[in-house]
């Protein structure tokens, strides 16, 4: 049965986006924001759509749904744009991921190994191959790993742009308005408390990021497994032309980084992921740690200025998948637990949950 009325609680990408194509199916939606919209894990993101590297053995199933979600992207895209007005940059390089030392050497042999298996198509690269499509890489790759179904697009950008298409469609945004409460009665949901005041809705949903599990009201059973991870990053810019074309993921023995550019010549380098509760400070030394990485990579970042640094909260699940669609509460609905892989889920959250 089709709800008439929907409150979102959490206005990330997620949450806008399922807000948004409801909104277009003419359903009255209103969006619960305790902040300003887009400004949590969303405006963290890197933006990478990296279906086949972020492959890992013990996650298979996130693959599967992160690839439907993939195939989705440009239809998506288009559409949002259109309704948005806005123009969002979307990459299709792919992703290089390149080995410092022999120890990455021989872990990007065992991932090449597990990816052809599953059917994911990746090309192996020596370090000179590798320095042929990126010009600028370090002597020290050794060999690489060339994803070409990895695309990618500007986060920021996007989350401008969901902001728009959500309001065009009709639906309502409320920022700076904290959820009190889920409202039920007799075992289904009946809307939220935001302000003292009740708001009804046929339906909720939850969208609140890092802070899904913490929202009060819902039954034990149904409060979503979902922790903070924090990810530290900064951004560099790049002069013309740009040192990076495409996205680089680098790593020697013990250390990990990602390169992600765009055209404006902003080049993202992240993510720390670290168990530290809801603390989102940065510092020097994630911040020495990244830049060692990149720099082993792609020793002409060293001269480049910092624009900016932030760190973001990651909502992670209990087995890094995410948390979709309908409880057992009637009404209730998820949209979290997206982990690494908010931006590269918009489209299935978006439409599967609406
Ligand atoms: N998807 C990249 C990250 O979470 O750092």
């Amino acid at each position: 049965m089709k709800p008439e009325r929907v409150a979102i609680v959490g206005g990330g990408i997620c949450g806008l986006g399922v807000g948004w194509k409801l909104a277009r199916a003419g359903v009255e939606v209103v969006l619960f924001e305790s902040g300003r919209a887009v400004r949590e894990s969303s405006w963290a993101a890197a933006g990478m759509l990296a279906s086949h590297m972020e492959l890992r053995p013990e996650e298979e199933h996130i693959t599967f749904l992160g690839r439907r979600s993939m195939r989705r992207w440009p239809a998506f895209l288009a559409e949002l744009e259109a309704d948005a007005d806005l123009a969002v940059e979307y990459r299709d390089e792919g992703t290089l991921y390149v080995a410092l030392d022999r120890d990455a050497l021989e872990h990007l042999r065992f991932l090449r190994k597990h990816q052809e298996e599953t059917g994911l198509p990746v090309e192996w690269l020596t370090g000179s191959e590798a320095r042929e499509r990126e010009p600028f890489l370090s002597r020290r790759v050794a060999g690489a790993l060339y994803a070409s179904g990895d695309h990618r697009v500007e986060p920021r950008a996007l989350c401008q742009a969901l902001v728009r298409a959500f309001r065009a469609a009709g639906g309502e945004l409320r920022e700076e308005s904290l959820v009190e409460e889920i409202l039920l009665a007799d075992g289904a949901v009946r809307g939220v408390r935001c302000g003292g005041d009740p708001w009804e809705a046929d339906a909720v949903v939850v969208a609140a990021g890092a802070w899904s599990g913490l929202l009060r009201g819902l039954p034990e059973e149904v409060v979503p497994p979902v922790r903070p991870v924090k990810g530290q990053m900064l951004a560099v810019r790049m002069d013309d032309p740009p040192l990076l074309t495409r996205s680089v993921w680098a790593a020697d023995g013990t250390r990990f980084a990602y390169l992600v550019p765009f055209s404006s010549g902003r080049l993202l380098v992240g993510a720390t992921v670290e168990e530290r509760g809801y603390d989102r400070e940065v510092t020097a030394g994630a911040l020495l740690d990244l830049l060692r990485v990149a720099f082993d990579a792609l020793p002409g970042i060293y001269e480049l200025p910092v624009e900016e640094t932030w760190a973001g909260l990651r909502p992670a699940s209990s087995d890094n998948a995410p948390i979709l669609g309908p409880t057992p509460v009637p009404g209730l609905h998820m949209a979290t637990g997206h982990y690494r892989n908010g931006v590269l889920f918009a489209p299935l959250t978006a439409e599967d949950v609406a």
